[in-house]
């Protein structure tokens, strides 16, 4: 794996992911087909429906934009069945059915217009195949058959769409590898895309590694990662699951993730008729507000060995940028550091702070009493060189 192919994604740090299909008509998130045991056909009709009058994919783009991500990752077909593309292996397609449309073509060029890195995140499985259920030993033949289709789809969208960023697999379970014939599938993907991302979830290590709905705090994976996770607790739309996050506990994810040297691919679960709920509009919103002022310390930044009791630090070149989630006025302060610091100052005011360095232990004086930003103020040290860390020894 090329380190330069990469380097863009580990930069990017913040990108968005999107569940939409079907179930956004049902509002009960994209497992609704399984978990309540909806017959295909029925699930089917919904096809009949979805005709997202209000999608715009410019829209999408643009507020993923505004808060600051630089990356989307879509749904071209989640379990269900039901593909956002036009596909010679399938009717069951947006553009084949009610709403005639394309769907990843319009995001695909939403996204090329606005400088956003495009991803597809596709589903191996598929709920409507017999196949997918009696596996390939049960069903050799249409296991074969099933994998045309699903290596068809692959190579349409690889081959369709222009040059495409991430694949985004998901789906693999309970089958192996082997089964899917990643190797040989992945190989045919890089061919077609020479520049593309793969991820870890078909059953080969790919590029990067896709913790989901956690931070992987204790050892953070060696290669690239990208933790996935939720503004409530549904990818698909889902009408009474009003349990958002907060704009200020997902800054602090995101900047955690930074601090561990991963990234954060942030879920909006659009409606069936193409719009944002406006909970997500909103946190979008704030979320964006806070990286304008600090994007500084997220873009391109990674993990710094220094520590502190206010939050995390990350750390760039010859900064570390000490994020303080909780704000204790006054004084904060930072230890481990094998470093000089030469200067210090709040990023989104540009005032300074006094330092005073008593060996590995830094202390930042004379701060305000009130919090500078209500989510996460971010104070900025300039070092004498990259981020030396000092080991604990207990004195
Ligand atoms: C899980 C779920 C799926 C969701 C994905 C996101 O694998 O099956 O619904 O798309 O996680 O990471």
């Amino acid at each position: 794996m090329s380190e330069n192919r990469i380097k863009w994604f580990r930069e990017a740090r913040f990108g968005m992911f999107i569940h939409w299909g079907l179930y956004a008509i049902l509002a009960r998130a994209e497992w609704v087909m399984y978990l309540e045991r909806i017959p295909r056909d029925e699930y089917a009709k919904l096809a009949e429906k979805f005709k997202p009058d209000k999608f715009d994919a410019d829209e999408w783009v643009e507020m993923a934009k505004r808060a600051g991500m630089k990356y989307m990752v879509l749904t071209t077909r989640h379990h269900d069945g039901f593909s956002l593309f036009d596909s010679k292996h399938s009717d069951f397609t947006s553009a084949k059915t009610a709403a005639k449309r394309d769907l990843v073509a319009e995001y695909v060029d939403a996204c090329r217009r606005a400088g956003m890195r495009i991803g597809f995140y596709y589903s191996l499985l598929d709920w409507r195949w017999d196949a997918y259920w009696k596996g390939p030993k049960g069903d050799p033949e249409g296991w074969a058959r099933f994998l045309e289709y699903v290596h068809g789809q692959v190579e349409e969208l690889c081959t369709n769409y222009g040059k495409i960023d991430i694949l985004w697999y998901d789906g693999a379970w309970p089958y192996s590898a082997e089964d899917w014939r990643s190797e040989e599938l992945n190989a045919k993907v890089r061919k077609l895309q020479p520049e593309i991302l793969i991820n870890n979830r078909s059953g080969v290590p790919g590029d990067f590694e896709t913790p989901e709905q956690h931070i992987p705090w204790w050892r953070p994976p060696a290669r690239p990662w990208e933790t996935c996770i939720t503004m409530n607790d549904s990818w698909g739309y889902f009408e009474a699951d009003r349990n958002w996050k907060t704009p200020k506990q997902l800054i602090e994810v995101l900047v955690t993730c930074v601090s561990l040297g991963g990234n954060l691919l942030l879920n909006v679960g659009p409606r069936a008729d193409g719009t944002f709920p406006p909970e997500a509009v909103e946190i979008l919103s704030e979320i964006g507000k806070w990286m304008r002022a600090h994007g500084e310390s997220i873009y391109g930044a990674g993990p710094c060995p220094f520590t502190t009791t206010v939050g995390r630090v990350t750390a760039k070149a010859n900064k570390a940028y000490v994020h303080a989630f909780r704000w204790p006025g006054k004084e904060i302060c930072v230890a481990g550091v094998g470093n000089t610091v030469c200067s210090a100052y709040i990023l989104s005011t540009g005032e300074e702070v006094r330092v005073v360095q008593e060996g590995d232990r830094v202390f930042l004086k004379g701060l305000p009493r009130l919090a500078p930003d209500p989510y996460d103020t971010v104070i900025v040290m300039e070092l004498d060189d990259e981020p030396k860390g000092v080991p604990y020894t207990p004195r």
